[in-house]
């Protein structure tokens, strides 16, 4: 009762891939997430040791948490032995707010790693409170559009029908999609990494692209599990870019086919895997219509992204 009093009081448009989105919070939450977004912020208690990789979907998280699990636990597990090669990494990661669903359990070894797609004012005080580090990765939002709209296109639940690439692109104008405004998420994570760069990562998936080696180093120092000289001489950095590299991780059995967190399957989350796709799907209007719009929200905030 209580739960339907609060939605029927927030804007409410139609989501990508799930029919109802609510205006919460200043973010179009999904509405089967508000009540765990909810306890999320009342309930969680966040340990100094904690890692929260953040992101808008389909920026790279499933990347990011690989990596990110890879890294902290590399003492633990032989490259040829890994957890990476027989579970995905969102199970080893796993999303935070579905705990409060009772759907997913909270991981049992620390450093506790969670993956999030909250925006950052919206996450639990007790994390902002403690030594807790958050890792956050941006794609850039023409290729980030494409990738949202052929994936929420594959998981959509009845009765949606499939949106034409030029209404879902008025939406993502509008900035209705599941958690967004997406302008909104990227300068809510960006700038609380330059206020506090001790506490939140700002990465960008063609960075990451573009010099692995460069960022699987400056995230292992950011997380405080710097490489050693000795592990750089034995190629620990290139194993585990290798191990967390989009052609390995496909073309694993554990990631070919199953449904993970009772809806998404795990195939989808492996698609190209590249950077410009956007360049296939993207007409001229479009693409000065979104250059507009980037430019209008990022203005003076000093992000922007090689497109
Ligand atoms: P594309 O749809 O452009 O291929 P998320 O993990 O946030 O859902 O993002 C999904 C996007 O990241 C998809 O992009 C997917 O193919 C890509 N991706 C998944 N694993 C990757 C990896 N190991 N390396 C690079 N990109 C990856």
């Amino acid at each position: 009762m209580e739960d339907e009093l609060i939605l029927s009081s927030l804007s409410k448009e139609r989501g990508w891939a799930i029919p109802d989105l609510y205006l919460f919070q200043q973010f179009w939450c999904p509405s089967t997430l508000i009540k765990e977004v909810n306890n999320f912020q009342k309930q969680f208690q966040a340990k100094d040791s904690d890692i929260f990789v953040a992101s808008f979907p389909k920026s790279g998280t499933t990347w990011l948490k690989a990596i990110a699990f890879a890294i902290v636990n590399r003492q633990c597990f032989s490259i040829h032995n890994h957890p990476l090669l027989t579970s995905n990494p969102h199970q080893l990661v796993p999303p935070v707010e579905p705990v409060y669903r009772g759907d997913v359990d909270f991981p049992t070894i620390e450093p506790r790693l969670f993956g999030t797609h909250t925006p950052f004012p919206s996450l639990p005080n007790s994390i902002m409170e403690c030594n807790s580090k958050i890792i956050y990765i941006c794609r850039n939002p023409f290729d980030t559009f494409v990738s949202s709209w052929i994936y929420y296109d594959k998981i959509k639940r009845e009765p949606l029908t499939t949106l034409k690439i030029e209404e879902a692109f008025e939406m993502y104008c509008d900035g209705i999609i599941e958690f967004g405004p997406w302008w909104s998420h990227m300068l809510g994570y960006w700038k609380e990494s330059l206020a506090k760069p001790d506490k939140v990562l700002f990465l960008k998936y063609e960075d990451l692209k573009d010099d692995a080696n460069f960022q699987v180093k400056r995230i292992a120092e950011f997380l405080g599990f710097p490489f050693t000289q000795e592990e750089e001489n034995n190629q620990v950095i290139e194993s585990i870019i290798k191990l967390c590299s989009f052609e390995e991780m496909k073309n694993l059995e554990v990631n070919k086919s199953g449904i993970i967190h009772r809806f998404a399957d795990k195939k989808y989350y492996f698609r190209k895997g590249e950077t410009r796709d956007w360049l296939n799907y993207f007409s001229p209007s479009m693409t000065e219509k979104l250059t507009k719009i980037m430019e209008e929200k990022f203005g003076e905030s000093g992000l922007s992204f090689m497109i």
